[in-house]
């Protein structure tokens, strides 16, 4: 397919509808590949990838049910159970976090989030090219210390999303999108 036409037909798959098989080894190192073309003012590398998968992804609902019940020591198994479902459906999760240089001279903290944002993207655009399907998803699992340690981030590291990769189940079908005039103008001059 061109690529700005699959560029127009992008789309997050629902993690419900995300099974077996996963992307296998060669396949994730190439989405990382994708991801570390990302533009990067200033060369900072501020990404960070964890990769979880296979009997890892168990570990992690462990860690994630255990966060849950510190924040919210009443929470319902349905808010538990979904957690451990989705970890236990979906082949292959990359966390991707941000790991912030502050107070550089050229280069504020919102454009290295931007940076790591676009490095997500790109994972998600090349899981899609080679027939995965995926989505990205943050919660409040992704503003928890106790998960980035777990994970082996810093304290200070944004997570900026959980990337759950998987084949979709069924054909999925281009979604309706806004038309992008609607967010555009042609600027020609100083508007006051
Ligand atoms: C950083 C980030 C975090 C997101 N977190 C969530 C989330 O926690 N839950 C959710 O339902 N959608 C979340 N989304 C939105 C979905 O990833 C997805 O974009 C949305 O369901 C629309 O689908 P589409 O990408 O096919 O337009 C997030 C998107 C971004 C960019």
């Amino acid at each position: 397919m061109d690529i700005v036409e699959f560029l127009k037909t992008r789309g997050s798959t629902p993690w419900r509808v995300l099974g077996e098989p996963g992307p296998g080894e060669e396949e994730i190192q190439e989405f990382l590949a994708a991801a570390v073309t990302a533009p990067d003012h200033g060369a900072l590398r501020p990404w960070r990838f964890v990769v979880v998968r296979g009997d890892a992804r168990e570990a992690l609902a462990d860690v994630l049910t255990n966060a849950l019940l510190k924040r919210q020591p009443d929470a319902s198994e349905a808010t538990i159970e979904k957690d451990r479902d989705r970890l236990r459906r979906v082949p292959l999760l990359i966390v991707v976090a941000a790991s912030i240089t502050e107070d550089h001279p050229k280069v504020p903290p919102s454009e290295q989030l931007v940076a790591t944002g676009l490095a997500a993207q790109a994972i998600l655009l090349a899981a899609q090219a080679r027939g995965y399907g995926g989505v990205i998803l943050t919660g409040d699992h992704a503003y928890d210390p106790a998960v980035k340690a777990a994970l082996g981030l810093k304290a200070e590291d944004q997570i900026v999303g959980f990337l759950y990769i998987g084949t979709p189940e069924g054909r999925t079908r281009p979604k309706k999108r806004p038309d992008a005039a609607k967010f555009t103008r042609d600027w020609t001059g100083p508007v006051s």
